[in-house]
């Protein structure tokens, strides 16, 4: 049996067939099962029953297999001392020296992470909301998740393109455009003033549902939109506008970088696409692939257990969110040269992007040895009512309204807490916006995505909790301990190069250990794709910092309160804290404020 003690770093066991330990059980502990709890979502095999695999085919007592194993463990720098005890445990203790070392080069050269094998164009898919109809929670989740994907892979030096594969083509621009032509007759001319799109929508369908003559029309206005005649891509232009405007507000609020790429970008493509692989006479050529139902649909079926098709062109000929899915990954891999695709949106679309993938490396469009390709699913946001997030009346919650509210509860919040600071306007106000912003990011990031999540402002506004208020919080205090000391970076620089650092307190120890250990939960995300891993060690930062401040004095005083002696080697891990905790800020899209 094994169990490390401290904190773990990969251990070379020469000699043996397993020659790797990779230790990164969240506690550092390999008992039993994963102490994240969250073993099956996050698809990470469990070392800890490897290992148990390995010894039982040892045969042999377990003290002696820990002999062995000590005795064969390289020596390495990062390791102060192995010992074994009881049954057969065995206790690595890592280094102190080693961990100066670390914390060191966090201030001399910033947060070191991972070194690329190699460097992937990944394309992350995210946000991705339809025009017209409401940009919804689940978009809001969408588009968190996927920013902080792509900071964390562009942080890794990975060259990452961001997409908004916004929902911009399809049947229901038909409608849309027979509504604004009647409603706003003179449209070519001058800019209609459609100032609710939602309510536009919401009557365009109520016509469509009610009249035959205008659901007639409509189809008309879909077939020459798709020919791309003039007029309706006017029409279509002015109505994807009203809602590009919406979308930018939202992300220019959150901070989000996206490219827009809309499923009307491969209308030419799935045209090719139809013609190359579902052509009559192509379909008479490759039977197994593609065949045309008893509905008179061409489809493709992609999942061994699952009769639901892949449906490249609908009974009246029209193309669907599959013809578009699979016209782009085609152009994704063929054009984009993506080496990594991941496309984040809520968990009801996994069999949709399995059977998506499966059809594209069928029809030869995808080979998964050379490139990958996620479907980071997340669940459903629900209201404190534990159903489905809306508001009083049973409606879609509108999300510049959420953050609104945000931004108004997190006001309250910081003016209970002001007590006898005075902040300027501005610094009131950035932090209003990062404490609303992030919490809101935060919430949604903490948890593992995989599950659905209650959204409740009262707890994401805790400050006691593991929540953004709780962390920035604890950067602030930071950030207070050098304006108190008076220590600017530049003398921080000149200590981090001749001031030793002493971890010989718990406490400092405690926090050393931690913040060691960024660059194994990030090669651990990008492995799962699940970022509530990064939001674990980023709580346990702040929590150990905590422990850190109330019992190790940076600064000491004197009864007036002057300073009489400051430790600069506590300021340097105090100074090293800060430079962790901000870039895991930067990952998880918070912003950090100096006062609060
Ligand atoms: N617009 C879609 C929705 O709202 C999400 C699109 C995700 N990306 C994709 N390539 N299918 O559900």
């Amino acid at each position: 049996r094994f169990k490390i003690r401290d904190y773990l770093i990969p251990v070379r066991v020469s000699g043996l067939s397993v020659s790797y330990l990779d230790v990164t059980g969240h506690n550092g502990g390999l008992q039993g099962s994963n102490s994240s709890g969250h073993q099956k979502k996050d698809k990470e095999p469990s070392m800890a029953s490897n290992i148990y695999e390995m010894i039982k085919s040892i045969k042999k007592p377990p003290r002696s297999v820990a002999e062995e194993i000590v005795q064969h463990v390289e020596s390495s720098d990062q390791v102060e001392k192995i010992e074994i005890a009881g049954p057969g445990f065995i206790n690595i203790f890592l280094s102190r020296h080693y961990a100066i070392g670390c914390l060191k080069d966090i201030l001399l050269s910033g947060v070191k992470l991972p070194s690329l094998e190699k460097r992937l164009r990944v394309v992350v898919d995210f946000s991705s909301p339809n025009v017209a109809k409401e940009m919804h929670v689940g978009h809001l989740r969408s588009t968190i998740i996927g920013e902080s994907l792509s900071r964390l892979l562009e942080f890794l030096g990975h060259d990452v393109v961001r997409v908004n594969h916004i929902g911009d083509w399809g049947t229901q621009f038909g409608m849309l455009i027979a509504h604004l032509q009647d409603k706003f007759p003179n449209y070519l001319k001058e800019s209609p003033p459609i100032n609710d799109l939602q309510e536009f929508y919401r009557e365009s369908k109520s016509r469509f549902d009610k009249d035959e003559d205008f659901k007639k029309r409509a189809y008309q206005c879909v077939v020459k939109l798709q020919n791309f005649e003039p007029d309706h891509t006017k029409a279509w232009k002015m109505i994807c506008n009203e809602s590009r405007k919406e979308f930018n507000k939202l992300y220019e609020r959150l901070d989000i970088t996206l490219t827009e790429k809309g499923e009307s970008y491969y209308q030419t493509r799935m045209v090719e696409l139809v013609k190359t692989y579902a052509d009559e006479e192509e379909l008479a050529y490759i039977p197994n692939f593609i065949e045309t139902d008893e509905n008179g649909r061409k489809v493709m079926y992609g999942h061994p257990n699952d009769p639901i098709p892949l449906i490249l062109v609908k009974s009246d000929g029209g193309y669907t969110y599959d013809t578009s899915d699979m016209a782009t990954i085609k152009y994704r891999v063929e054009e984009e040269k993506a080496d990594w695709i991941i496309y984040v949106t809520d968990a009801g679309q996994a069999m949709h992007f399995e059977i998506l993938q499966n059809c594209a490396k069928k029809i030869g469009i995808l080979d998964d040895t050379k490139v990958r390709v996620d479907h980071v699913g997340f669940g459903v946001v629900l209201g404190e009512d534990k159903k489905k997030f809306k508001t009083r009346s049973g409606e879609t919650i509108r999300l510049a309204d959420l953050l609104d509210e945000g931004l108004r509860r997190s006001l309250v919040k910081l003016k209970e807490k002001e007590r006898d600071k005075v902040l300027t306007p501005e610094e009131l106000q950035a932090a209003q916006e990062a404490v609303a912003y992030g919490c809101i990011k935060y919430a949604d990031l903490m948890h593992n995505r995989g599950n659905d999540y209650v959204f409740s402002f009262d707890k994401m506004l805790d400050d006691k909790g593991n929540t953004a208020v709780y962390l920035l919080y604890a950067y602030t205090r930071i950030r207070s301990i050098a304006r108190t000391a008076r220590v600017t970076p530049q003398q921080v620089q000149e200590a981090a190069a001749t001031v030793p650092i002493s971890l010989d307190h718990d406490k400092e120890w405690k926090l050393a250990k931690v913040l060691i250990r960024l660059p194994e939960v990030i090669t651990r995300v990008t492995k799962s794709l699940c970022l509530h891993q990064l939001c674990e060690l980023t709580y346990d930062i702040a929590t150990a910092f905590a422990e850190f401040y109330d019992n190790c004095y940076c600064l000491e005083k004197d009864s007036a309160g002057d300073i009489v002696k400051v430790n600069m080697g506590r300021i340097l891990l105090v100074e090293a804290t800060a430079c962790v905790l901000r870039k895991c800020f930067d990952i998880l899209g918070l912003k950090p404020v100096s006062r609060m």
